[in-house]
Order: structure tokens, then C-alpha cells, then sequence
């Protein structure tokens, strides 16, 4: 990774500096285009006194969009940084979370996908968007691992696994930030939240976190690893406290971990009021502890609640903080804005978009996103000439299929589940009626034998501060497929939630299910598309689906207890009341074909650590099958166990994926590379290691993948 800190530039720059136009570099404020405060702030940057703004209010999603901001107001601000002493441009940053003008679907279904290269492309025209709106720094992507659907903000991330949130973290960081943040139609990303946020205990957001430095170090960090290494330009600190120290003033997280263990170069900003939250969350006294305290664990700029602007003067003055200390936050922030292109072009003209590409590339994601749990009889695909009811609140529905955390985009893109059925079935007869008293269904239901119920959340049931305590199946929507299999219809649910449910029973109510999530403005067309058959669904659970909200937090990857023996994700942990095994699990999806492993053959059974600290790597071959009729994308998954090391390991461990197209009938042949990395772990100090012994292997289609093959290290 290219060092920016010997920049001249920026040695210059620092020399010239007062120490208030230091601190103004490490102050974020916030600004809304309507604001009664824009002239007062555009003073402070002339003055200096400001580093960045931040566009914001999208955290709140009855907010969203109401703080438009386009290219001319991006221009205004510039232009006053450019009126500074220093001309040192600002750093305008937006959460940039699923969508613009385009809308994809919520990060937990674009993972669904397996898909990295297409999740690449659609974070390259996401940056495209914002980035001609005078955005040069996306708050994304978020990879807080997480294994409790409650949490609001699980709609944000990849999901509970470690490799595909790696993998994820890749696929954005180089969809962002392209060979470099300040080509065009690049943007600077930020890798959030730094971390174990998403631990939040019992899913109720901004909670106390309780992570142990071993599950730290083989769960929640990967992701921020191989955000490290994509080279992702900044880093946003979480808000919890984890283990007791805040993560906004933990030094040894900040910057033993984060640095030092994993690498990062680049700057570490605040969350929304993180600094000055130290003092409500005890370990701070006062305004001026908090700024202390954050500066000296790692925090480069502070987010809008300029407790930095308030207080680091009295500090240095008073020889708490030094300005050496001071200095490494300012270069730090000064190269990210370098990095960017920033000096030389703080306002940069547009690029072209291509619209029809986006929406294209919108709806193919939403397409292999999809999951589909349940296929009796194979309902589905539906006939395009038949008779459909199709009824649910999701049906007619356009603002919650955007999803929370879509600011910029507008409800009136979104093609809804009507409209798409309609345009790829045009000679259905469909019947449709939103959801109303249960009592006028009958008569809506009796049109036709096979009715689909568009089933759902709003977009506010997730996101930041929105979390549930009940994540069944609403009510009045089990009793709507309640009602129509008492008519005898043939019941197809399309599930439109923004995270994981647990179905329970209810899953019985219906004969097929496609779980569709919040997939974005082409939500309706993507359905449709499966539905009907013209696409082949290939979408793979990004978190387990519970049966019930009483088993959460429930994971694939969990520790083996001994008692009973093996008792890895299944009836053996089970509660008096409630079977210990999930609904669905981890990596699961269903297609109009089938597959199946045929062998799987290790070209060398046998390793020694020797070899594979010089860099050799088990190289397993796995041949797989469409054993049916139709053409279809699989995706192929290794897992793997250590049976005895000197820290128990999970029961599986996903070490691998690909996804690909297989016609039918055809047998393909999978290559996976296993290397010290993916066969190895980390101890609790950070160190990876791997120990002499039996390592299984299992490849299949999700969690429940069978076992075949042994390597055995030496
Ligand atoms: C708070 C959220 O936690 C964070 O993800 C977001 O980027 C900031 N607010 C800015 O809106």
C-alpha cells in the first residue's frame, strides 16, 4: 500500500499551521442544504475552523431525502474553503449505505448474493451517483458482523459470516475507491463500525458489546482485515463499549488492533457524537476528558459534536495533549483528503451516468439476492397464463422495498411487485387488492386457486435506533396466509422484510416461499422475474433464519459444547420448549434445478506446516452436478472443522465459495485453495496459527454441507 505520509505537501502544509487550523481539521460538522446555519458554518471554513461536513440526517428514516444537496452547494462550500488561509479543501461526506439515485437492495441481500464481482460493480455506480453530487467520502461499507435479527442495523451489513463479510468488504472498498479515491467517479470509503457493534446485546442498538479478543480477533475483524487490505482510506469508530472500555477511547482497540495488528494507514473518524459520549458512557468526566481521551486512542476527526473544536486547545496548552499527537491526526486526515485528489480538484465535474446500466445492474443483484426457502410440489415457476391473486401490503408497496438508509432515492423509481408481475406476465389474469379487513379477503381470494402474498416491513422497522423486539411473522399477516390456506389455495410467500424473521409454524402456511428482503427499485421486477421463471433463483442466506425469537442469538458458527458430542446447530441444544436447530440455515437457497456434489479429491492429503508457512496450499477439487432440467447459478460452499487445536474452534467455518452458472445436466469441476490463512485461526493476541492435526472438510450448498475430504497437517 502507497505510505502518503512523507508528502511533501502535507510537511509543508503542517509547518503553516496554526494550532486552531489543526483542530479545525480534525472538526466534522454537519450541514443540511435548507440549514438555517449554512452561512455561519461556510465562515468557520473560511476561517479554518472546519475539516469536513457531513451531509446527514439519513440515519433517521423518516428524514431521508429531506436534506437534499446537489453539485452547486458542494461547489459553494469548497469555494469557501478555497477563501481559507490555507486553501485546504474540504472532505464532504454521505451515507452512501445501498443506493443514490439508484437503489440496490439492503447490504444483507446484495450478499445473499455470493456474488463479489457484481457487488463490486454495483458499489462503482454508487460512487459514480454520489460522486456527481459533489460527494468525495462514502460512510460505508458497514461490516459489523451480526447474529441477532433484532438489531435494526443488520439490514446494513453482510451478515454473520466472517469470509463473506471479508469478501463483501473487498468487493465495496474496490467498488468505491477503484484503483484510486480520486479517479473519477471514485469516492474515499470508510469501513464502519469499528467495532463489534453489532454484538449489541440482545439486539437493542447502541447496547453494551461483550466480545472475547478470541472471538474478536476469528469474527469480527476479518471483515476489517481485508477492508485493510483493499485498502480502504478511513475507518469509523464504533459506539459501543466493548468488555468495558468505549471503542472511541480504547487505545488498544483504535490503535493496537487497528493499526498496529491489521495494518491501517489511513484515518479514523468518530461516530455521530461518539467523543463526547465518553462522558455518559463513564469514562470521562468532562468535555475535555472526552477529547483527550479519543485523540490519544486513535481518533483522527470528530463527527459533528465538536468537542475537538471545543477542547484540544485548552489541552495542548495545558500539556494534557501534545502536538505531536495533534500533528499525527491533522497529516493523517490532510493525506486522506491528498489521496482523495482533493487539492487538485475540489470540485470535480461529472461523469457520465448510465442510468439503464444501474437499473440493470440493480435488478440483477436483486435477482440473485433472492432466497428462495421453500418449493413444494414445484409450485414455482407460475404459469404466465393463468389466474393469480395477488394481495399482501407489500404488493402495491414502493417506499419500504427501497429499504432503510436510502436518503437520495425517491419511492416514485421503485417498480413495485404489481407492476413487475404485470410487465413480465402480461397475459396473467391478475387480481389484486391490498391488504384490508381480513373479512373482505375471502371473496378477493376466491378469483383464483394460486395467490401470491406479498408479505412485510416497512423500511422503518430497520435501521439505526430501530430495532424489534418481535421479529415473527406480523399477526395479521399470518392470518392472511392463515385465510387463504383455509380456502385451499395454493400459497406462495413473498417475504419483503428487511432482515431475518422467524417463521415458526407459519412456514407450513405456505406451499412456496421466496424470501425477496428490501431489494431496491427493481424489487418488483427481480420477483416477477423468479416468480414467473424467467430467472432461476440463486440467492444463499447471509444469516440463519431462526424459528423463533427465543432462540437468538442463533449462528452456524458456534463453539462445540461437549454435551452432547458434535451437537452443532440441531436439535441436540435444544430447549425445553424450542428445537436448538434454525428454520433455514447460514448459506441456504433453493433453484428451479438441483445440484449436488459428486467428489471431492484433495491433491495432497497430507501437509506439513513447513509447507504451508512457505506458502503451499491444499488444493481441493470438488465436482458438482445439475442434476435437473433447467439451467441455473450455483453456489458451491467449503466449510471447515478442526476437531482439537488449542483453542476449540467453531463446529464449521466457511473457507471458501464460488458461485457459477451450470446448464443442466452439465458437471463442473470447483478448485478451492486452502492456505495457512484460511486453514488457520487467530490466537486472542492476534497472532495466526495453525497446529499439526485433522482438518474435515465439508462442501454443499449451505451450513449443512456434508463432509468430503481430510487433510491432515503434519
Ligand atoms: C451514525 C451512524 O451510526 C453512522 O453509521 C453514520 O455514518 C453516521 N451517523 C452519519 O450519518
Amino acid at each position: 500500500m502507497k505510505k502518503w505520509n512523507d508528502s511533501p505537501k502535507i510537511q509543508e502544509l503542517l509547518s503553516r499551521m496554526t494550532l486552531q487550523e489543526k483542530i479545525g481539521q480534525l472538526n466534522q460538522r454537519n450541514i443540511c442544504a435548507y440549514d438555517e446555519h449554512v452561512e455561519e458554518i461556510k465562515q468557520e471554513v473560511r476561517e479554518g475552523k472546519i475539516g469536513s461536513l457531513l451531509f446527514s440526517g439519513s440515519a433517521i428514516p423518516e428524514n431521508g431525502g429531506m436534506e437534499a444537496f446537489d453539485l452547486d452547494f458542494t461547489r459553494e462550500l469548497q469555494e469557501a474553503a478555497m477563501e481559507s488561509r490555507l486553501k485546504i479543501p474540504l472532505l464532504l461526506g454521505r451515507d452512501v449505505i445501498h443506493g443514490f439515485e439508484t437503489i440496490f437492495p439492503i447490504p444483507l441481500m446484495m450478499a445473499a448474493s455470493f456474488d463479489d464481482r457484481l457487488i463490486e460493480e454495483c458499489y462503482s455506480a454508487l460512487a459514480a451517483e454520489a460522486g456527481n453530487a459533489g460527494v468525495r467520502w462514502a460512510f460505508a461499507p458497514m461490516l459489523d458482523l451480526s447474529r441477532d435479527p433484532r438489531w435494526g442495523r443488520v439490514i446494513e451489513g453482510p451478515g454473520e459470516d466472517p469470509l463473506l463479510g471479508s469478501r463483501y468488504a473487498a468487493s465495496a472498498v474496490r467498488g468505491f475507491q477503484g484503483g484510486s479515491p480520486a479517479q473519477e467517479g471514485r469516492l474515499l470509503a470508510c469501513a464502519k463500525h469499528f467495532i463489534g457493534y453489532g454484538a449489541s446485546e440482545g439486539g437493542r442498538d447502541y447496547h453494551h458489546t461483550e466480545i472475547s479478543d478470541y472471538a474478536l480477533q476469528n469474527q469480527y475483524l476479518p471483515a476489517f482485515r481485508a477492508a485493510v487490505r483493499a485498502g480502504v482510506g478511513s475507518v469509523m469508530a464504533s459506539f459501543n463499549e466493548l468488555s468495558g472500555q468505549p471503542v472511541t477511547g480504547s487505545r488498544r482497540l483504535l490503535t493496537e488492533v487497528l493499526r498496529e495488528q491489521l495494518g491501517f494507514d489511513g484515518f479514523v473518524v468518530s461516530d455521530w457524537g461518539g467523543v463526547e459520549q465518553l462522558e455518559a458512557q463513564g469514562v470521562a468526566e468532562n468535555g475535555a476528558d472526552c477529547a483527550r481521551l479519543a485523540l490519544q486512542a486513535g481518533v483522527d476527526m470528530d463527527m459533528a459534536d465538536q468537542c475537538f473544536a471545543r477542547h484540544l486547545e485548552a489541552e495542548v496548552m495545558a500539556g494534557r495533549v501534545s502536538m505531536e499527537e495533534i500533528d499525527r491526526a491533522v497529516e493523517r486526515v490532510l493525506q486522506a483528503k491528498l489521496r482523495a485528489g482533493l487539492f487538485r480538484q475540489p470540485v470535480r465535474e461529472t461523469v457520465n451516468i448510465d442510468r439503464v446500466k444501474h437499473r440493470a445492474l440493480a435488478r440483477r443483484i436483486a435477482g440473485e439476492s433472492m432466497v428462495l426457502l421453500k418449493n413444494d410440489r414445484n409450485l414455482l415457476p407460475l404459469s404466465k397464463k393463468g389466474r393469480v391473486v395477488l394481495t399482501g401490503c407489500m404488493a402495491q408497496n414502493r417506499d419500504s422495498l427501497m429499504g432503510a438508509w436510502t436518503p437520495d432515492g425517491s419511492a416514485d423509481s421503485v417498480i413495485t411487485i404489481e407492476e413487475g408481475i404485470r410487465a413480465v406476465a402480461p397475459e396473467l389474469e391478475l387480481f389484486t387488492e391490498s391488504c384490508t379487513l381480513l373479512s373482505d379477503m375471502t371473496a378477493v381470494m376466491e378469483q383464483a386457486d394460486t395467490v401470491i402474498l406479498a408479505l412485510g416491513e416497512s423500511a422503518r422497522a430497520s435501521g439505526e435506533f430501530h430495532c424489534l423486539a418481535d421479529i415473527s411473522l406480523p399477526e395479521d399477516q399470518a392470518a392472511l396466509a392463515l385465510r387463504a390456506r383455509r380456502l385451499g389455495k395454493k400459497v406462495v410467500g413473498l417475504l419483503c422484510f428487511g432482515r431475518p424473521i422467524a417463521l415458526g409454524d407459519t412456514i407450513s402456511l405456505f406451499d412456496a416461499v421466496l424470501y425477496a428482503g428490501h431489494a431496491g427499485c427493481e424489487a418488483g421486477m427481480a420477483a416477477a422475474e423468479l416468480l414467473f421463471g424467467d430467472r432461476n433463483p440463486s440467492g444463499h442466506l447471509s444469516m440463519t433464519l431462526p424459528r423463533s425469537v427465543g432462540q437468538l442469538p442463533l449462528y452456524y458458527n458456534a463453539a462445540p459444547s461437549g454435551r452432547p458430542v458434535n451437537g452443532y446447530y440441531t436439535e441436540c441444544r435444544n430447549y425445553i420448549d424450542e428445537s436448538g436447530s434454525p428454520l433455514y440455515p447460514f448459506g441456504y437457497g433453493l433453484s428451479y434445478t438441483s445440484f449436488q456434489v459428486e467428489k471431492a479429491r484433495l491433491e495432497k492429503e497430507t501437509l506439513s506446516l513447513a509447507e504451508l508457512s512457505a506458502g503451499e496450499k491444499a488444493v481441493l477439487h470438488v465436482w458438482v452436478s445439475n442434476t435437473g432440467e433447467r439451467d441455473g447459478d450455483t453456489v458451491l460452499q467449503l466449510y471447515l472443522r478442526d476437531p482439537a487445536a488449542s483453542m476449540a474452534r467453531p463446529l464449521r467455518e466457511l473457507k471458501a465459495y464460488e458461485r457459477r452458472t451450470l446448464s443442466a445436466g452439465e458437471t463442473a469441476e470447483f478448485v478451492f485453495r486452502l492456505g495457512l490463512e484460511e486453514l488457520g485461526y487467530y490466537l486472542p493476541d492476534g497472532l495466526l496459527t495453525l497446529e499439526k492435526g485433522e482438518i474435515q472438510l465439508f462442501a454443499g450448498f449451505d451450513a449443512w454441507a456434508e463432509e468430503c475430504a481430510k487433510l491432515r497437517i503434519v
